[in-house]
């Protein structure tokens, strides 16, 4: 059967249609677009937009940054723009038409990074050169683009791009370059346009919209005819809501839900599956807090209630580890070496000196939703 899949066209049109020089309503400097995990970010890259850039005469190139996470973010782009220039390279420019350049745009989603040699020149030169080849505009499609973070690699292919950028859309004749950079971390992305220093210094992070109750409408439609089942929207779009918008989690749901109310006989409870989903995935999240001292766990509770301005060594953040931790003489060199273990257990970041935040965004969501509860 095939895998259910719900279009986005009109978001992918919106998006497409911010693409212009328009100083006022266009999106020149780029987009930086944030969601959270597992939501379908990619899908839409994949399915939608990139089919809606190649519609509005423009050529869309894909870089994943989690592609292959042991190699360095510079080197994938370097790798992405080697083979756009290759497979342009081998294609006459009398056969570059639209169809043609699809495929070679679409070839970005089944060649792994590995099999694809680095372009020798620089970023700047690289992207010029595609330009010149298709003889359009050029959309740089860079997911997961926190990624870039991890390295100074990284950040120095992002301001080789801003460079790019720069240089491409300053002239007046030529290709122009957009980037469209999305993320699931959103304050890690957001590390990209913050601050005088960032590489996209001005820009700023929207929303990426999640999936709406029309997909929970067509899906619960389609599922409901081939097993002749009925399901109130109103239940599906609540249990889809419990499961943080994501497909996969809501589908699981639903297909456990259609299979043992048919064995039992009872009557469809959704979003009371849905719960049962959530607190296992929660389960999940709460185990890998397990192995924390208490200082830690202390720690890092005190941090997901601080939120942005958490200052983890003042007199109060001292007071409250050792109030909830229940350790007497609780010292400032204490919570640093929690503060450092939590951060080698990746549970904890550093945006910067002094700054702290919550690396998983999912345990931030448990913990907003269920304090209502406790
Ligand atoms: N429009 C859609 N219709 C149906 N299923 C979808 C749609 N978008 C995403 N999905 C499903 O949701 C799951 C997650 O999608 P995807 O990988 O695109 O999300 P993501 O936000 O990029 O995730 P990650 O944070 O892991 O990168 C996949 O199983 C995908 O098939
Ligand atoms: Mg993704």
């Amino acid at each position: 059967m095939e895998v259910f899949h719900y279009p986005r066209p009109d978001l992918a049109a919106s998006i497409a249609k911010q693409l212009t020089p328009d100083p006022i309503f266009g999106a020149l400097s780029g987009l930086y677009l944030a969601a959270p995990r597992r939501t379908g970010k990619s899908t839409f890259l994949r399915r939608d937009l990139v089919p809606a850039i190649l519609e509005a005469d423009k050529f869309p190139i894909v870089v994943d940054l989690w592609e292959d996470r042991s190699r360095d973010p510079s080197d994938i782009l370097r790798r992405r723009i080697g083979q756009a220039l290759e497979d342009l390279r081998s294609t006459p420019e009398k056969a570059l038409d639209r169809s043609r350049l699809r495929r070679i745009s679409a070839l970005g989603f089944s060649v792994g990074i590995a099999d694809l040699d680095p372009f020798s020149g620089t970023i700047p030169e690289g992207l010029e050169r595609i330009g010149a080849a298709v003889a359009q505009d050029i959309v740089l499609i860079v997911d997961e683009a926190q990624q870039a973070l991890v390295s100074e690699g990284g950040m120095d292919a992002m301001f080789a791009l801003k460079a790019a950028r720069d240089a491409m859309n300053q002239r007046q004749e030529g290709s122009r370059l957009f980037l469209i950079m999305t993320g699931s971390h959103r304050s890690k992305l957001a590390e990209l346009v913050l601050g005088a220093k960032a590489p996209f210094y001005g820009g700023s992070v929207q929303d990426f919209p999640v999936l709406d109750e029309d997909f929970v409408r067509a899906l619960i439609k389609q599922v409901g005819s081939a097993r002749n089942v009925e399901i109130s929207p109103k239940d599906g779009a609540e249990a889809f809501e419990i499961l943080m918008f994501r497909p996969e989690a809501f589908m699981k749901a639903l297909r456990d839900e259609i299979f043992e109310a048919a064995l039992s006989g009872e009557k469809i409870n959704l979003t009371r599956r849905a719960r049962t989903v959530r607190d296992a995935i929660w389960g999940d999240l709460d185990a890998e807090l397990d192995g924390l001292s208490k200082v830690q766990r202390a720690l890092f509770e005190a941090l997901l209630e601080g939120g942005e301005g958490f200052s983890p060594f003042s007199e109060q953040t001292l007071k409250e580890v050792t109030h909830r931790s229940g350790v007497d003489g609780v010292t400032k060199s204490t919570v640093q070496k929690a503060m450092k273990a939590l951060v080698d257990k990746e549970l904890v970041w550093q945006p910067g000196s002094g700054r702290y935040a919550i690396d998983n965004q999912d345990m931030l969501d448990m913990h907003r939703r269920m304090k209502p509860r406790t």
